[in-house]
């Protein structure tokens, strides 16, 4: 029997909505065939975005969008995508390159912010900081957020259509810096990082700045970056930053599988590697803190999920570029993702899954008149209720899986789990890692008392590497049983490789 200890009395922080974020880049089939259709699509739209895409997204709150990259960002050119659409130019994409498309520019900034609206997000724009002037982005800016009749900037953006500023308050300035972005030192991107945003204050004191963080766990990057920053606070000026970006993929070149075969080794290999995100996160943290006592910079994890690397560079017949299949092993992987953000919410202020479709770990898939809601989609439907929630810590007591792989012994624990409380509603979300054992999970709660029914959303599947797919879209999505509990013990059956919500009134 697994206990979870959760003191109602013990909060970490609150959760911010935009752990719930999502990403979406121009390249495969992300944007063109993935949101966009086109205005003259015989497939349902709004707008040219696709219909059934735009509804189901919003059902799940999705708080935040990043664009347009990624890699892609470091080459945009913002004004290649404004002004009547046939009229704009058709350029080279860094993701396209090889494989003998182009980019036509019929998303640009002001259908982006559209998209945003229609699923009610907030728009996260990522900045050319390598292949453009800071003068360049920081117009990007001005054309976005100056009011109306203003700048001649501003009027231009009337002119294409939108009169009212976008005010779009994130900003990441560069992507990936120390490779795609650029191949700089961290001392090369700080001194651009500073100018950028010392420079972009005369178009919004009040906007929030994202810096690029390090590749991987790499802690030179950040102590160097920091060790630079940090000389402006001498000389009196400062460069606001509101996040430092960190990218996390769980990347398997073939060690864990593939995408829809794979051993119980591999799928715990998978879970093992998501799980190192935790320390990663408290020591890219403590990192900053020990350079500046005190800094109140928020983790922004603008990059994560399972990356099945071994597809390779080129896409596979009849995908996109990075498009991949999934199953209950990325739902499960997703689970524990967002319980570690929930978990580390006082540290993690954003969080942006790549990517949002037709790609590396994507809530959909889409072509033509087909949309399929993956596993991972299902996940972020349970999530939600933790947007804005206090987030409780829970001590878990459950057993390890030990396995070996590639001659390697290693261990997981059974199940990950978050917990938080908004308006008198108690949220616990569990993922069961275990691929052939249900567990009897008891729900200790402390310093409170469960206040009648509630219910349980389970997601699961006969088979572990169930999914779905375009043959059959609804193969694997939650079921709900309603649960009651009076006093403070709940005991629940949580399915093998299963992620579950157990929601309940507390006073
Ligand atoms: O998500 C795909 C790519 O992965 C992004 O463009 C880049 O930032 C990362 O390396």
């Amino acid at each position: 029997m697994t206990t979870i200890d959760i003191r109602l009395g013990d909060q970490i922080g609150l959760i911010n909505p935009d752990i719930y974020g999502h990403f979406v880049e121009h390249l495969g089939g992300v944007v063109y065939d993935g949101i966009w259709v086109g205005e003259n699509s015989e497939v349902p739209h709004i707008q040219g975005f696709r219909q059934e895409l735009v509804e189901k997204l919003k059902a799940i709150q999705p708080s935040v969008i990043r664009w347009p990259g990624g890699c892609f960002a470091e080459t945009y050119n913002w004004r290649d995508g404004i002004g009547p659409k046939e009229q704009r130019p058709t350029t080279v994409n860094w993701w396209y390159m090889n494989d003998g498309k182009f980019e036509s520019n019929q998303v640009g900034t002001h259908e982006f912010i559209e998209f945003c609206r229609l699923v009610n997000a907030e728009p996260y724009l990522a900045v050319n900081a390598t292949t453009t002037t800071v003068l360049e982005s920081r117009n990007w800016i001005e054309y976005c957020n100056m009011p109306r009749g203003t700048t001649t900037l501003a009027m231009e953006r009337e002119k294409n259509g939108s009169p009212e500023p976008f005010n779009i308050k994130y900003w990441g300035l560069g992507n990936e810096n120390w490779g795609g972005g650029g191949c700089m030192t961290p001392e090369d991107y700080c001194h651009i990082y500073r100018k950028y945003g010392i420079i972009s204050k005369s178009v919004g004191p009040e906007l929030q700045y994202i810096a690029c963080g390090p590749y991987e766990n790499i802690p030179e990057w950040t102590e160097k970056f920091f060790d630079k920053y940090k000389e402006m606070y001498t000389v009196g000026r400062v460069s606001p930053m509101f996040g430092y970006s960190l990218h996390y993929y769980v990347t398997n070149t073939g060690k864990m599988g593939s995408e829809l075969e794979y051993t119980d080794a591999q799928w715990y290999e998978m879970m093992r590697v998501g799980l190192e995100m935790e320390p990663f996160i408290q020591s890219q943290f403590d990192m900053i803190q020990a350079a500046m006592p005190g800094a109140s910079i928020g983790l922004i994890v603008d990059e994560w999920g399972v990356w099945h690397l071994q597809n390779g560079r080129h896409p596979l017949p009849g995908k996109y570029l990075f498009e991949q299949s999934s199953t209950m092993r990325e739902a499960v992987l997703a689970a524990l993702s967002l319980n570690i953000f929930n978990n580390h919410c006082d540290k993690v202020v954003m969080a942006n899954v790549a990517q949002l479709v037709n790609c590396i770990h994507s809530l959909f898939l889409a072509k033509g008149n087909n949309c399929v809601a993956t596993t991972s989609y299902y996940v972020f439907d349970m999530y939600k209720i933790h947007q804005h929630g206090m987030s409780l810590k829970t001590a878990v007591d459950c057993s390890d899986i030990i396995y070996t792989i590639e001659g390697e012994t290693h261990y997981v624990p059974s199940i990950s789990c978050s917990a938080s409380v908004k308006d008198g509603i108690l949220a616990v979300t569990l993922a069961n890692l275990a691929v052939d054992e249900d567990q009897e999970v008891k729900l200790d709660l402390h310093g409170g008392e469960y206040a009648g029914t509630g219910s349980m959303v389970v997601l699961s599947s006969s088979s572990h590497k169930d999914g779905n797919s375009f043959d059959e879209p609804y193969k694997v999505t939650p079921m709900e049983h309603p649960v009651s509990a009076a006093g403070s013990e709940l005991t629940v059956t949580i399915p093998k490789a299963s992620v579950v919500l157990v929601r309940l009134d507390v006073s």
